[in-house]
């Protein structure tokens, strides 16, 4: 490159001035607005519709990606009916409160015993700030709260590690300040040394260390002593007490626990701070939306049975509780997991239900334990926030609500894949001891005392689901594939939704912004 970035932009903004500056700016990617928007999106406009007649569309399955499709399409002043199984909406979108029950594919039946109050996401649980379910909760008056997503004083515990910090729950700002501080010591040194000298000028080795003191806290001989910032005991506190900090841990023992690396968690994306959660519970935006698309649009317990093109629209069969019946419409949406949809007779073509088929499946699994009093918060001095093990629990997630309150339901554990499946395998009451076992671990007996009451889901045998996401295998091509991409049109009146058919794979986001993108197609076809 023959211009630097820096001296491109100088440029522009002499030639044009602030405004032209802004915008370029924008189009590298470097403004901050570049980052803060949601694929672009204008809600369809019923004016036109007149002239082409009311088209109907049947939506096939009233998860997120569904629910946003028969509102947005709603609006532009089509006639919609969802089909769900389920006797709710939401889909994964699933909140379990007090008195609800659930009967997996393995005939396993679970009656949740949640106080009043108290719930646990089933699905999903968290709403990174960027992602346009925040609009549509701001849309439909679904108030939001802080879901806390990264805690300083939450655990971190790893064990079949090597070293002195095997098996030994560590505070995660001790863990943070330490693998920072070590990794500014050696930098700053090698800086010094010489080491970085073809890549750094003077000044730039000034400017490196400057910010290596700020980073990793280390002293004006570039070590790094521990301090502050990684906990203390006591703490600082009246008149004399000013705290004494707690000692650092050996750096070979820090960095071969592999406990730092966890920190890359809250720089992901779709991770790091600010989230939100619904207030009451996930299942407030499926709400929001069933009740906007309206009770006579939706049809609940309408298992889809088969599904056809017709000459000039489609045929929909569903199982109901009065029997099965047929609805025809102009178009059908298809927002059923694709493995699920795949093996429902219809008349696609066979590349098209190869192209569904191929997915491959994650599982997650979760536990909701109430506990009778908020031992996190009144023996830990935990509020909020995510303890991470390597351990078959892989998450502990200490509840974003109710704080100070009598009792909580915390995530007793959030895992995938392996974990998940050894979870979904046990009775529930086995998946409880067996939580129970790998929390005392790092919390000590409180994890399995003044338990309320439990209630545990596996994604792979929820029917209607099977799985808690999918995705598309890099030996079908990825989502640069042509199996992928065939699903991203209409297969005559037929169209394809859900986050599956996003690069939001996973979250509420893709499929609102993948149902955004039909409702879309549908409408530039009828008005061409
Ligand atoms: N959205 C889910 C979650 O936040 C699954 C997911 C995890 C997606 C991590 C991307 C990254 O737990």
């Amino acid at each position: 490159m023959t211009q630097t970035r820096r001296g491109f932009l100088r440029n522009v903004g002499i030639a044009g001035g602030a405004g032209v500056m802004f915008n370029t700016m924008g189009a590298l990617g470097l403004s901050p607005a570049a980052s803060a928007e949601t694929p672009p999106f204008t809600p369809l406009d019923r004016s036109g519709l007149q002239r082409h007649g009311r088209k109907k569309v049947i939506v096939m399955g009233g998860g997120i990606a569904g629910l946003t499709t028969a509102y947005e399409l709603l609006k532009g002043g089509y006639s919609v009916t969802v089909l769900e199984g389920r006797n709710r909406p939401g889909g994964r979108n699933w909140t379990v409160r007090g008195g609800d029950t659930h009967t997996d594919l393995n005939g396993r039946t679970q009656r949740a015993r949640f106080s009043r109050d108290q719930y646990m996401n089933a699905g999903p649980g968290r709403i990174p700030q960027m992602h346009v379910t925040i609009d549509y909760c701001r849309e439909l008056g679904v108030p939001i709260e802080v879901f806390t997503n990264q805690n300083a004083d939450a655990f971190l515990y790893r064990e079949n590690v090597p070293g002195a910090l095997n098996g030994v729950p560590v505070r995660q700002r001790a863990v943070k300040a330490d693998a920072y501080g070590y990794t500014a010591e050696l930098l700053a040194k090698a800086t010094d040394q010489g080491a970085l000298d073809a890549e750094l000028t003077p000044e730039d080795k000034e400017a490196l260390i400057s910010y290596l003191r700020s980073f990793g806290a280390i002293n004006s001989a570039n070590e790094y002593v521990g301090g502050g910032r990684r906990g203390y005991d006591p703490q600082p506190g009246a008149h004399l007490e000013a705290g004494t900090p707690l000692p650092q841990y050996d750096i070979s023992d820090l960095f071969r626990s592999t406990l730092g690396n966890y920190f890359s968690f809250e720089m992901g994306f779709d991770q790091a701070m600010m989230m939100f959660q619904p207030v009451g519970g996930m299942d407030r935006i499926a709400y929001a939306l069933a009740a906007a698309v309206g009770i006579r649009n939706v049809r609940y317990n309408a298992e889809i049975v088969e599904y056809r093109n017709t000459t000039d629209g489609v045929e929909v069969l569903y199982r109901g509780p009065e029997g099965t019946r047929k609805v025809s419409g102009d178009f059908a949406v298809n927002t059923m997991p694709p493995h699920i949809a795949a093996r429902i007779p219809s008349n696609l073509p066979a590349e098209v239900v190869t192209a569904l088929g191929s997915v491959s499946k994650t599982n997650a699994g979760k536990i909701g334990i109430e506990y009778e009093r908020r031992w996190w918060e009144e023996d830990f001095r935990i509020y909020g926030g995510i303890t991470n093990a390597n351990t078959n629990v892989g998450n502990v997630w200490h509840p974003s609500y109710g704080y100070n309150g009598r009792r909580g339901t915390m995530i007793g554990y959030y895992n995938t894949g392996a974990n998940a499946n050894f979870y979904g395998a046990l009775t529930p009451e086995q998946r409880f001891r067996e939580a129970v076992t790998q929390g005392k671990k790092i919390f000590g007996d409180v994890y399995g005392e003044k338990v309320h009451s439990h209630f545990s889901q596996d994604w792979a045998s929820a029917k209607f689901s099977e799985a808690a996401w999918v995705g598309w295998p890099s030996a079908v091509g990825g989502q640069t594939g042509a199996g992928y991409q065939s699903l991203l049109g209409p297969t005559a009146n037929i169209y394809f939704a859900g986050d599956h058919l996003s690069h939001a794979i996973a979250w509420q986001h893709g499929a609102m912004t993948s149902a955004r993108a039909t409702v879309a197609q549908i409408h530039e076809r009828v008005m061409a």
